[in-house]
């Protein structure tokens, strides 16, 4: 059972699909899945590097057994502590009790704080070594991509970065695991939607380890999550680099709310203005409707920012105060921002939204609109002035 999947000499995949979870992290909607990667080198020493959500420990460990048939593990490499990674870690230490653990010192406490295991632990630093026969591998420091115990290992002979959630996306790996065994296109979005949702406040820390590892040669990045990629290794790096610096495309993402219609007429307005500009990527999201975890993408996606919201109970419409809190969290940097709004009795949301604009640091474009009921004539005029002034500033 379980024909070994192997990437490369004696290096094998062992990770598992979870297209049962709902919600990564409680937050993020997961419609196609999520693959928890996790490798097995089979050398002289046999080295494991992370292992997988505790859900999925069964399987795992046959897939392990398959290829070991009964030798013991020498080396547990933890990458990363976020329990969809380390959550098979105490299972891992009752079957193979002799297993050395290889982190650097903020792993150590996570690994007894979250799964009260102990060692034997071995202390890895930036540039170290480790041989476990015919393969050596380097480790890389890489604190906060995303969490401060983050780690690469990189596999020298073969040249292989296994790079922790670094180059992942969400999205489920269906028979093949390597990107040249099938079309990867899907996995494009989903890898802008987990950067966006899961790394994206991190992009300085996202540089430092990018240029840490420019001079090193890779053939195969085997991440947390996602396709082992081979053949669009610059793609995913170039991916990575773009939305590390923040850097949108010109486009422009629409996110609003609408009790009652009159925000979203307003919305349609500008978008048909904008598609008169000659913008081409314009993307229309209802925050009623739209789950967040996309918005965020487009955000990160796009350089251009619109956003609609009707006064309620004196402040922003919830949907959208809760996606102005993420854009804040994630500290989404040079951006286009445009807004408006409607209320019946006083208006306070395109007041809030300009002052989000300003602490944020986006520049403000055009003149923001706020009608009272519903749109009129030269209420109308005004969206089409907005949406002119967005579509000069991006394209
Ligand atoms: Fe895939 Fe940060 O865990």
């Amino acid at each position: 059972m379980f024909k070994p999947v192997s990437i490369s000499d004696h290096i094998y995949y062992v990770g598992v699909n979870d297209r049962t979870k709902h919600l990564f992290e409680a937050l993020w909607p997961l419609p196609s899945g999520v693959s928890y990667n996790s490798y097995l080198i089979d050398d002289e020493k046999v080295v494991l590097i992370d292992t997988v959500d505790i859900c999925y420990s069964d399987i795992f460990f046959k897939k392990i057994d398959r290829i070991l048939s009964g030798r013991s593990i020498d080396y547990l490499i933890i990458n990363h502590m976020e329990p969809d990674h380390s959550g098979s870690l105490r299972l891992l230490k009752k079957l193979y009790p002799g297993i050395q653990i290889i982190g650097n010192k903020k792993t150590f406490e996570m690994v007894k704080g979250f799964y009260d295991v102990d060692g034997p632990f071995h202390e890895v630093k930036d540039g170290d070594e480790l041989s476990s026969g015919k393969h050596t591998l380097r480790f890389y420091m890489t604190p906060m991509v995303h969490w401060p115990e983050t780690m690469m290992t990189y596999e020298i002979s073969t040249e292989t970065l296994f790079s922790g959630d670094a180059f992942g996306s969400f999205g489920a790996l269906n028979g093949a695991v390597m990107d040249k065994d099938f079309n990867a296109d899907p996995y494009w979005d989903e890898m802008y939607r987990y950067y966006a949702d899961i790394v994206g406040k991190y992009g300085s820390p996202v540089q430092k380890a990018l240029q840490k590892l420019s001079a090193v040669p890779v053939k195969t990045i085997c991440s947390t999550h996602g396709p082992v990629w081979q053949e669009h290794i610059p793609q995913v790096i170039s991916v990575y680099d773009k939305l590390s610096r923040y850097e949108g495309e010109p486009g422009v993402v629409i996110a609003y709310g609408s009790m009652y219609g009159n925000t979203e007429q307003t919305a349609e307005v500008i978008a048909s203005e904008l598609s008169a500009c000659g913008v081409r990527d314009i993307v229309m999201h209802n925050v009623s409707k739209t789950h967040l975890s996309y918005i965020i993408k487009d955000i990160f996606k796009y350089n251009g920012i619109l956003v609609g919201s009707p006064t309620y109970s004196n402040e922003l419409f919830p949907g959208i105060q809760s996606l102005l809190d993420k854009i804040e969290t994630r500290d989404i940097k040079n951006r286009y921002f445009g807004c408006f709004g409607s209320f019946a009795w006083a208006g306070a949301a395109v007041k809030r939204m300009s002052l989000f604009a300003k602490h944020v640091g986006w520049e403000m474009v055009g003149i923001p609109v706020e009608q009272k009921f519903t749109l009129t004539p030269d209420k109308y005029d005004e969206c089409v002035a907005l949406a002119q002034a967005m579509a000069k500033k991006i394209l």
